[in-house]
């Protein structure tokens, strides 16, 4: 079974907080939500492998520590996978990024994809999925089951809030793929939102509501 890495940090759960505020406005939001995808992508990518490097420094020469082999890309499920982006890059500015654009059907609050474009070279790359909210886990699961048709196996979820609801659904449907959050939530409530949540990350992202 896959491991839910709830990141604990001082930082991320003050922005966080402050992100929660429903009186924080979108450019604040905004700024929160790539600060601390920052601060997470420093432990979603612990465990990226090394190799040996013979470089030269002004003194000598030397063997350091490079990434290796696999390299990483990023796909934000759309829209408000956008917000985390950003920050993400900053960190692994060679990331190539993919798009993958789903929304939940406000009736029946099962995903509908409207929109895919990948990576050539997917299938090859360690895969961050980056949303900030895992509701029902809908969203999530189907994201990922579109990354493993296109033959990627090395995929890594990161949200910002989760719900157990949502823990659950994912870890059922994709065992082998661990969940990196700054908050695990109560429940859902009867429309599906995470309490005590954010409310609707993509309005508040994009200042749609
Ligand atoms: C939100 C959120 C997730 C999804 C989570 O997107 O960004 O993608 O809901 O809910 P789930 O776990 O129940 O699937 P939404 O459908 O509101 O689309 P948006 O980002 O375009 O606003
Ligand atoms: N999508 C959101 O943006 N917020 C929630 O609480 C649930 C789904």
């Amino acid at each position: 079974m896959s491991t839910l890495h709830i990141i604990e940090h001082p930082l991320i759960e003050h922005k966080l907080s402050l992100m929660r505020d429903k009186e924080t406005g979108t450019k604040d939001f905004k700024e929160l939500l790539n600060e601390i995808a920052m601060l997470m992508g420093y432990e979603v990518t612990r465990d990226l492998p090394l190799e040996d490097k013979v470089i030269e420094t002004p003194i000598c020469k030397m063997t350091a520590k490079k990434i290796s082999g696999k390299k990483l890309a990023i796909v934000p499920i759309l829209r408000a996978g956008l917000g985390m982006v950003d920050g993400l890059t900053r960190l692994v500015p060679v990331a190539k990024v993919g798009f993958i654009g789903l929304y939940r059907d406000p009736t029946t609050h099962k995903p509908v994809e409207y929109y895919c474009k990948l990576p050539e070279d997917i299938d090859k790359r360690i895969v961050i999925v980056a949303d900030p909210m895992l509701a029902t886990g809908g969203s999530a699961v189907d994201a990922v089951t579109m990354l493993k048709k296109r033959g990627c196996n090395n995929i890594k979820l990161m949200n910002l809030v989760v719900a157990p609801e949502g823990v659950k659904a994912f870890r059922e449907a994709h065992p082998d793929v661990d969940i990196y959050a700054a908050a695990l939530d109560d429940k859902l409530n009867e429309n599906a939102y995470i309490v005590p949540g954010l409310g609707d990350a993509g309005d508040r992202i994009f200042g749609t509501k």
